[in-house]
């Protein structure tokens, strides 16, 4: 359930470089001014890298594990995407009832109101962030992922929410020229692990969720200033398995996928078009071809070069 990440106009590049669609535009100041309190709590990502993941851990941890109140509200309203603003106004305006509308408002009038501490996603790079951030320094949970799994995964994403039809070549290369929505995606990576040393910000990987969850929820409980018991970590890791997570209704989209399916007339049993997709570290070795895997390595090798993760080829 991301609805923000259709690009129905198009798309506007903006001085920084960071591409974001033209429905974004008009609420770009209002977000630059957006009040940020110091108890919030941020998930930033760039898209497919395992935010949705990512939320849930930190909204669970912050809330006492309280699996029942999880299951029982969405995901989008409990932890809402700040600038998917565009998008629901958008619904909101199309539709006679504003109680249509899983927020009853826009996002940034929703998150405006919340009680403290407030739960608030976001993929913006770090240029493009409400400017209070900086000086109220909220806590911030950045998730990164291999690019060639997020392209993969960001490709899907696009077939179902977007009803994209311009085909993988395309997609992969818009991906590699950084002209997606929320590209350049090494620009966007980078300058959040810029940031890695400062107190409020922690750097997880969706590869360490996938390798050891148990041991990255306790870091994250550490850094959000929590103490889990090991039974409460046993509990989050089951609940947050992949297995589970697809299941999981308040998290899985269903009922977004089912309408977004019928409009756009596809297929309602293509394992690809769901949210909870496939959820593998290297996936892509079964749906990239040799030669764009070469690309891809080649493309990060050199907008990593002479920065401060030239060692770390992913
Ligand atoms: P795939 O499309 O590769 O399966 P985001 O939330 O940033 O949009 O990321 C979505 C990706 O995270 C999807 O990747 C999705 O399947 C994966 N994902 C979500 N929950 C997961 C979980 N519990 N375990 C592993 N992967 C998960």
């Amino acid at each position: 359930c991301k609805p923000g990440l259709m690009p129905m106009g198009g798309v506007r590049v903006f001085p920084s470089g960071c591409v974001m669609p033209t429905e974004y535009v008009p609420y770009a100041e209002r977000l630059r001014h957006f009040t940020v309190r110091p108890d919030d709590v941020w998930v930033i990502s760039y898209p497919k890298c395992g935010t949705t993941w990512t939320q849930e851990m930190v909204w669970l941890i912050g809330n006492n594990c309280d699996l029942e109140a999880a299951k029982s509200q969405l995901l989008l309203q409990r932890f809402p995407f700040l600038e998917a603003v565009s998008i629901i106004s958008q619904e909101i305006e199309g539709e006679e009832e504003d109680d249509e509308n899983v927020l009853g408002a826009d996002t940034i009038t929703f998150i405006e109101v919340l009680p403290s501490p407030r739960f608030i996603m976001s993929h913006l790079p770090t240029k493009l962030l409400p400017q209070e951030i900086w000086i109220k320094k909220p806590k911030i949970i950045y998730v990164t992922r291999n690019p060639k799994d997020a392209a993969i995964s960001y490709y899907h994403h696009h077939r179902l929410w977007n009803g994209y039809t311009g085909g993988y070549d395309t997609f992969m290369e818009g991906f590699l020229k950084d002209k997606l929505v929320y590209s350049p995606f090494w620009d966007h990576v980078i300058e959040y692990k810029k940031l890695e040393n400062e107190p409020h910000v922690l750097i997880n990987s969706y590869e360490e969720m996938k390798k050891d969850l148990p041991g990255v929820i306790r870091r994250t409980a550490k850094f959000l200033e929590k103490d889990l018991t090991d039974e409460q970590v046993s509990i989050l890791t089951h609940h947050l398995s992949f297995k589970e997570m697809k299941v999981n209704s308040a998290i899985n989209g269903e009922e977004f996928i089912k309408e977004v399916k019928e409009k756009h007339e596809m297929p309602a049993e293509d394992p690809e078009l769901t949210f909870i997709r496939k959820g593998e570290v290297g996936g892509y070795k079964n749906e990239m071809p040799e030669k764009l895997v070469e690309r891809f390595d080649d493309w990060t090798r050199e907008k990593l070069c002479g920065t401060i993760l030239q060692n770390e080829i992913m």
